[in-house]
């Protein structure tokens, strides 16, 4: 798909059917992950794929944002492997991960999958239920599926502000 269609098909999904992603589109997803970019090349994201009841039922713990989505991929990162930016405020781990994860999220969009970004969570409790190393932490979920029969994108999907209110050319 050519790129600005990928950017304009890509919108959240908030009802699946039970029709499961493909493993070889479930495999280009996590590939397009694998190649982003990170600071320092780090690549310190940690990408778990969710399918089983049991580990679905976990995620139903910790957010009611699932929408049925028949794969959950949970983006973690090393917080002992992360570059601490001049100042010492910040760092790249949760940067970092939200690029893996958008990345993620337009080849789902690419590979006709439907998603949506998942940040409605305890992060700490959810790393908790699902028995991740204490040395990482979660970013995001990303739901993934198909939409349900008759459901489409939100009403705000097709809002956005104008570029003269988020750009100033200086
Ligand atoms: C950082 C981030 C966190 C989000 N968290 C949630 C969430 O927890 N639950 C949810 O239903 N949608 C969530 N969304 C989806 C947004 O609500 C959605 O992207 C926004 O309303 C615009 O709609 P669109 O993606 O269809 O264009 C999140 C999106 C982003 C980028």
């Amino acid at each position: 798909m050519e790129f600005k269609e990928v950017i304009k098909n890509r919108y959240s999904c908030k009802k699946y059917s039970g029709r499961q992603v493909e493993a070889e589109k479930l495999e280009a997803i996590l590939n397009a992950g694998r190649l982003a970019p990170t600071a320092k090349n780090l690549q310190e994201q940690h990408v778990y794929v969710l399918q089983s009841t049991q580990m679905l039922e976990k995620i139903d713990a910790v957010t009611p944002c699932r929408y049925g989505a028949p794969t959950v991929l949970v983006v973690a990162f090393d917080k002992n492997n992360v570059f601490t930016y001049p100042g010492g405020k910040r760092n790249s781990g949760a940067e970092d991960a939200a690029i893996v994860a958008t990345h993620m999220t337009l080849a789902a969009a690419d590979e006709g999958v439907d998603s949506c970004w998942i940040n409605f969570l305890d992060p700490d409790k959810t790393a908790e239920v699902l028995g991740l190393p204490e040395n990482e932490e979660v970013l995001m979920l990303l739901d993934l599926g198909y939409a349900a029969e008759g459901t489409g994108p939100l009403p705000n999907h097709e809002s956005r502000k104008d570029l003269s209110e988020t750009v100033t050319y200086i």
